[in-house]
């Protein structure tokens, strides 16, 4: 029987927990402490009198929906989500990973910018902005960033890896204790390939600015190419080795954006601080265990090569000052890698069906999350530190990031899951000072579990939160789950949605 780590009916609960596991949680208590806290304006400040203001302190966190064209646009259930977002009452809309070049994709659904999706995405952009000026009066204080990415390794046709890694090589999905080694070797992306993608990444940046997002992202985080190459230690030549080199992809592509889209363009990035190591399913048991790791660590950024089950943020801090130099004015900070350890960057009560359960208790990633960003925070005062990992806490994730936010831990609280589950949660936030706990999510993970799903016309499944939003999900989750245990490709209206797509798609090509 999986172990209950939420059971908490009081703030006192939670405290008594976080005393126990010997951690420090600063809670806010008063309601309308946490509604003037959280409804604190953010000044990003630019260069000389440039400044971003941000209406409120919370953001929505970066999340694929997996609903895209296969053309890369922006599909009905795309619209949908953000259209909840935009109504949410966050101000910092943080858009999801989108992809810079076709090969780059994570799955066939994932967006992906170019000249025939600008117009479905600015469509995107312009409904969510125009919901949230309907119900909060203006959307002047909003702020939408695109987060650009390339999948590395994760790419679904043509998987390319900064550098050869033992066992992510081995397991890309090595959370799973059972499953064969992977027989062909991976691609190394080369140089001549990186210093080309830098420039697909400006060409990026640059429609997202025609789109008229405020701000792009470059994703350095959860085991995809950029992130990749901030550990590729091993990889000889300009983009490995030295953290200069290393760093060389990232600031050579903010360089170049900067000097196309000049200094009213938001320069933002999601950072992976730590990357932990590959786990997998205890043999004989459901647990979670750290793979087998060679001391010193050499893959893995932010890890403490002695132990790499702790973070050392003695590179990521002097990276982010790289960043900051380079134009950097707002920084997502994430850790983890959810195909091989999703408990360091989505503290779950339930793993996704097969994998292991929580290695540790939840609360403690939590607070792994809270702590490392306080510690960027206080490094850089002055930049826009959008914090992650508040969902586990459930209604009480808001009395979490008064404190933090109180504390100078960090500017803006970031909710990820929290909002697929419960888009208005800012809103009451900010009005109630309280969530109503029957509406929070609960980190069951159905939401991973549909994006691992690839039974489908499309070859993937959208996702979305099937407990909490049944008219959305609830029949796509009961698909899902009959064609993975048939095997077969999902059938029945789906297939036809699927194949009506894939026709228009081919028409593209
Ligand atoms: C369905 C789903 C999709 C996600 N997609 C992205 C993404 O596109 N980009 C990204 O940086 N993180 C992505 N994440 C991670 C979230 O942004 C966030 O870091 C994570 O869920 C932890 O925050 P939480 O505890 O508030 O959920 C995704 C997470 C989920 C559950
Ligand atoms: S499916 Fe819903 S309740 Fe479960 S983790 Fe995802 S958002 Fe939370």
């Amino acid at each position: 029987m999986p172990k209950r780590y939420f059971t908490y009916n009081t703030l006192d609960d939670l405290r008594r927990d976080a005393a126990a596991l010997r951690i420090e949680l600063p809670l806010v208590d008063d309601k309308e402490e946490i509604r003037r806290i959280l409804a604190r304006p953010v000044e990003i400040c630019g260069e000389g009198a440039r400044r971003w203001r941000l209406g409120n302190s919370l953001a929505i966190h970066p999340m694929e929906g997996c609903d895209g064209e296969p053309d890369g646009n922006p599909g009905e259930l795309t619209f949908r989500r953000y259209q909840r977002f935009g109504v949410g009452g966050a101000k910092l809309i943080w858009f999801e990973a989108c992809a810079v070049v076709e090969e780059g994709r994570a799955n066939p659904r994932q967006l992906w910018i170019h000249a025939g999706s600008a117009a479905g995405l600015e469509k995107l952009l312009a409904e969510c902005r125009e919901v949230h000026a309907r119900e909060f009066g203006s959307s002047g204080d909003m702020i939408a960033v695109l987060q650009l990415t390339h999948s590395g390794r994760y790419s679904y046709a043509q998987p390319r890896v900064a550098y050869h890694h033992p066992v992510l090589d081995a397991f890309p999905f090595a959370n799973l204790a059972n499953l064969p080694p992977r027989a062909t070797p991976f691609e190394v992306a080369g140089d001549d390939y990186l210093m080309a993608l830098e420039d697909r990444f400006v060409e990026a940046a640059a429609l997202a600015q025609k789109i008229g997002f405020d701000g792009i992202d470059l994703k350095m985080t959860h085991g995809y190419l950029l992130a990749e190459l901030l550990s590729a230690r091993a990889r000889p030549g300009p983009y490995g080795g030295p953290l200069e080199n290393r760093a060389r992809f990232a600031l050579n592509a903010l360089r170049k954006i900067r000097e196309r889209c000049g200094e009213g363009f938001l320069l933002a990035a999601r950072l992976g601080v730590y990357d932990g190591v590959p786990y997998a399913v205890s043999p004989g048991d459901s647990s979670g265990a750290a793979r087998r790791f060679p001391v010193p660590y050499f893959g893995g950024f932010g890890v403490n090569p002695q132990n790499p089950l702790e973070p050392d943020l003695t590179e990521p801090l002097t990276f982010v000052g790289w960043l900051m130099q380079a134009g950097v004015r707002l920084l997502n900070v994430s850790m983890g890698n959810p195909y091989v350890n999703p408990h360091i960057g989505r503290p779950f009560e339930k793993p996704n069906e097969g994998l292991y359960e929580a290695p540790e208790h939840p609360l403690l990633g939590v607070v792994r999350h809270f702590a490392v960003t306080g510690e960027i925070q206080h490094a850089y005062p002055g930049l826009a530190v959008v914090g992650t990992g508040y969902s586990w806490l459930q209604h009480y994730l808001i009395h979490a990031a008064a404190a933090n936010l109180k504390l100078g831990r960090v500017s803006v609280a970031g909710v990820g899951r929290g909002a697929l589950a419960y888009p208005e949660w800012a809103r009451d936030a900010l009005t109630k000072g309280e969530l109503d706990p029957l509406k929070t999510c609960k980190t069951l993970s159905f939401c991973t579990y549909l994006m691992r799903q690839k039974k489908h016309p499309l070859g993937q499944f959208p996702t979305g939160c099937p407990p909490f939003d049944k008219e959305g999900y609830g029949a796509i989750v009961k698909q899902a789950r009959a064609a993975a245990r048939s095997g077969e490709i999902a059938t029945s209206d789906l297939e036809a949605e699927g194949q009506s797509k894939l026709k228009r798609a081919r028409r593209f090509a």
